[in-house]
């Protein structure tokens, strides 16, 4: 049994091999051929935080595959009341569940609840880590990179915050760079990971010889950037209190507007995890316009996700994806 909580649990042929999986399946349901691999297979959705995307693609894609999937919002289960904590919620989900998916800003926490699970755990985003965007992400690049260009040829530029709560970033750039591909990261002094946090991502790019960058100067580096990447600049309840001087600091100079996708490589695509706050992580005009992929990127998650579902949940996928193919 294995869990999906960090991508580095997972070898690179691992990760590729999700990839081509979820390719794979994403063909198959666009020719309303999905296959029922997983039918009669239960995932447990534990969301401590608001969810759009996680909550309805993985609901959808398990549907799609055949089992279904059941939404326990702590405070409506015992978990999360202080009557029934990690270890036994555990161990008695185990019984009745074949997975169970968490997102719960507390890291340590997930990371405990799998360490007492019977059953695979997927980590649905903590305030360190989002693994399945960071694979929905890798997906997207795939697709929308231009076709004569290598993988180790990529650069994605990340632009805006880099906080360590910015899960998304940290997951890309622990992801990305052990896949050959260039982070590139520009934030203001003060927002840029430190040494200690950024140690996963440098580790990254020593296994993967791709590079991870940080920089204050944007303008140094947009001039190499194939995919421009944004996060949230603060949003509802999470640094909401510093919204005057985040947009005072970020918009100025690290902010995504026309003018800078207009200094990126001619195909550049802009990608944003979502939500966005529109005209705060990055303009309309450029959220609508034909740089954003965002969209593309949001229809990623369903696809990558029954690729984790199936190699977690799946015995014989191995054999299955040749005879899909
Ligand atoms: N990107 C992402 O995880 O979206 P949700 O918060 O809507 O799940």
């Amino acid at each position: 049994m294995r869990h999906f909580l960090d991508t580095w649990d997972w070898s690179v042929d691992e990760l590729k091999n999700m990839i081509d999986l979820a390719f794979l399946l994403k063909r198959l349901d666009k020719q309303g051929a999905c296959p029922e691999l997983l039918k009669g297979v239960s995932l447990g959705m534990i969301f401590a935080e608001q969810s759009t995307r996680t909550r309805v693609s993985f609901e959808v894609a398990l549907e799609k595959l055949g089992g279904h999937a059941l939404y326990l919002r702590p405070g409506e289960i015992h978990l999360g009341t202080g009557y029934e904590g990690n270890y036994d919620t555990a161990k008695v989900l185990s019984r009745f569940l074949d997975c169970v998916l968490i997102r719960d800003l507390d890291h340590d926490s997930v990371m405990s609840y799998a360490k007492y699970s019977d059953v695979p755990v997927i980590n649905a985003m903590t305030a360190y880590l989002h693994p399945c965007q960071a694979m929905c992400d890798l997906m997207t690049v795939m697709e929308h990179k231009p076709k004569d260009k290598d993988l180790k040829d990529v650069t994605l530029f990340w632009i805006g915050p880099t906080d360590v709560e910015e899960t998304g970033a940290n997951a890309v750039s622990q992801l990305f760079p052990r896949l050959g591909m260039s982070v590139i990261y520009a934030s203001p002094e003060g927002y840029t990971l430190t040494d200690e946090e950024a140690e996963p991502s440098m580790r990254a790019a020593e296994e993967g010889m791709g590079r991870f960058i940080r920089t204050m100067e944007p303008e140094k580096y947009i001039d190499e950037a194939d995919f421009v990447y944004t996060g949230c600049l603060y949003y509802p309840g999470y640094f909401e209190e510093q919204k005057e001087e985040r947009m005072k600091l970020f918009i100025p100079r690290y902010h995504v507007n026309m003018d800078l996708m207009k200094k990126a490589q001619p195909h550049a695509k802009f990608m944003h995890y979502l939500p966005a706050l529109r005209d705060v992580d990055v303009t309309s005009e450029v959220m609508d316009s034909d740089y954003s992929i965002v969209f593309d990127q949001a229809e990623n998650r369903l696809y990558s996700e029954m690729a984790i579902l199936c190699t977690l949940l799946y015995p014989g996928l191995k054999q299955a994806s040749e005879d899909l193919k």
